[in-house]
């Protein structure tokens, strides 16, 4: 399958910005759980956020997917308005463009790992050759190509998540979120994963990830802190590994 972003349109675009972002939930007392977020996605980057419990990092992540509409502010994806859109072409967009993996994996248990990863391409209309072949070559290329026929339950934890890894990147997303995404793994495992970022990452796709875990943190090219729905910092990550790793 052709990759629908061209190395133009990659290079050019923020593939995700948020302008003066805000939500608000009223149950009794407002709780502002994003309080005026700016913040500029670059394709191609690799983003991690980090902050205490109810500091917003789940309900940003939300936002920068489509998720959930903010009460106020901007969100483009790839240059495209979202906030005004309508419920279904939003939908359309967010299976387009965004690409989640979550803790807890959420693959369907009745379904192969083949049918998990090209599910994602059924509702955007890939059909039944294509998809079969891509789903194929995006397991081979998370180091599951002896796996295709498995159900969730037959695998392990850190092929589960791969499952999860291979569909988020099923419709060739402009971004992959990914809320605590080693959460459930143990210390190898989690290595693992993360090494398989970092390659996407290489390869030029642009990762965000919700982690509260200080060494998931630093395999990003920055961190941002959040602190009461606002944004406390953004930290540039400068450790030996990335630097390794840019050499
Ligand atoms: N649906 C909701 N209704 C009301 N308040 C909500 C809702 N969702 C989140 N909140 C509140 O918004 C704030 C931010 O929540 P959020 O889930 O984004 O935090 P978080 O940083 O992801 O925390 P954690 O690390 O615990 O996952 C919290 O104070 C939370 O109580
Ligand atoms: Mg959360």
């Amino acid at each position: 399958m052709p990759d629908k972003h061209t190395n133009a349109t990659r290079k050019s675009t923020a593939a995700v910005t948020l302008t003066d972002v805000r939500k608000t939930y009223h149950r009794g007392e407002p709780v502002h759980a994003l309080d005026g977020v700016d913040l500029a996605i670059e394709t191609g980057s690799y983003t991690a956020v980090m902050g205490p419990s109810g500091s917003g990092k789940s309900t940003l992540m939300n936002a920068v997917g489509c998720l959930d509409m903010p009460t106020d502010g901007s969100i483009t994806v790839n240059g495209t308005e979202v906030t005004t859109l309508s419920d279904s072409k939003r939908t359309t967009l967010r299976g387009d463009e965004i690409g989640f993996v979550f803790q807890t994996f959420n693959l369907m248990p009745k379904l192969t790992a083949k049918e998990n990863v090209a599910l994602p391409m059924v509702f955007q209309g890939v059909k039944t050759n294509p998809r079969n072949e891509r789903a194929s070559d995006l397991l081979e290329r998370v180091g599951l190509g002896d796996r295709l026929d498995h159900r969730p339950n037959e695998l392990s934890g850190g092929q589960r998540q791969r499952v999860a890894i291979a569909r988020a990147l099923a419709n060739d997303p402009a971004i992959i979120l990914a809320d605590e995404p080693t959460g459930n793994l143990d210390t190898e495992t989690e290595g693992q994963i993360l090494s398989l970022f970092e390659e996407l990452h290489d390869e030029g796709n642009t990762i965000f990830l919700v982690t509260h875990e200080r060494v998931v943190a630093e395999h990003a090219d920055r961190i941002v802190h959040l602190l009461d729905g606002e944004i406390e910092r953004i930290e540039t990550v400068d450790s030996p590994r990335r630097m390794e790793a840019n050499a």
